[in-house]
């Protein structure tokens, strides 16, 4: 029994990796109470995924009520599929659609970040490069063979994955990704565009759990709570007891 327990422990670890993909992976330093920074991915989010991921479980009210923003500003500038304001972000594409113009479905965003975590939606988002033999002309260092177009490329620019490649005693070659170069600038510096894939990865959190600041902080409260009741139920309990004792 105790050699089954310590089994299962050696195995842990490596089902986390088995999610694949090469390289390492880039940390991602989310924080979900920065509001400013929630607005700025939701308006990267509605501008260049919302045309073919959706995210169902999300509401544009939701949006104006979490984000600090009036229902007028998020119908303004975060709504351009001509949804209501008490709908849910829906997309025009169906699967069919997507099956034959990506010939894959494409996944709702909602809760992506809870399944794929923070740090592997940063580095998929920050580690697409030119490969011509892909059919959008771009792959994934993450996701190898990525069926998705690199859709923030007018912003980070052309870019090229450098790997490193390595002959093994059995003659077997391994590439193992060193750093994406940036051939031709996009509109963005590289700092930019980081801060930029930064602030969308946030939001995908925030969506993944809108309601997490809250819960939080709530938290946070109910402990604070409990340590001043705590001194209070002492209190009383050597008050009862001070006969006895
Ligand atoms: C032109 C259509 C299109 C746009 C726009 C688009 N995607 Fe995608 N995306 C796809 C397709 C197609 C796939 C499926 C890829 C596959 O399975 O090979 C995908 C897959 C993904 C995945 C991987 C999901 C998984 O876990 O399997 C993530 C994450 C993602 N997209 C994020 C984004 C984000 C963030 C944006 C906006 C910056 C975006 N996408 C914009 C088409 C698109």
């Amino acid at each position: 029994m105790r050699k089954l327990i310590v089994m299962l422990f050696v195995c842990l670890p490596s089902l986390g990796f088995a999610s694949g993909g090469g390289g390492p992976m880039m940390s991602a330093n989310v924080d979900v109470t920065n509001t400013a920074s929630l607005q700025r991915g939701a308006q990267t989010f509605v501008n260049y995924c919302l045309s073919c991921h959706s995210a169902q479980y999300m509401r544009y009210n939701r949006l104006a009520e979490d984000l600090g923003l009036t229902e007028d500003q998020v119908m303004e500038n975060l709504n351009f599929t001509g949804h209501k304001i008490g709908e849910q972000m829906k997309i025009a594409m169906t699967g069919d659609d997507a099956q034959r113009w990506f010939g894959t479905a494409i996944p709702d965003l909602s809760v992506i970040a809870r399944s794929r975590g923070a740090d592997w939606l940063y580095t998929y988002l920050m580690t697409f490069y030119v490969d011509e033999s892909r059919p959008f002309g771009v792959n994934n260092v993450r996701f190898p063979d990525v069926g998705m177009p690199h859709v923030l490329s007018e912003l980070q620019g052309v870019t090229h994955a450098v790997f490193h490649e390595e002959v093994d005693e059995h003659g077997q070659t391994h590439s193992t990704f060193e750093e994406i170069e940036i051939l031709s600038p996009g509109s963005q510096t590289e700092d930019e565009y980081e801060r930029t894939v930064l602030d969308l990865v946030n939001y995908l959190v925030y969506m993944g759990e809108p309601a997490q600041v809250y819960r939080r902080s709530l938290g946070v409260k109910v402990l604070l709570f409990l340590a001043i009741f705590f001194v209070f139920a002492y209190m009383l309990k050597r008050e009862y007891w001070r006969d006895i004792h």
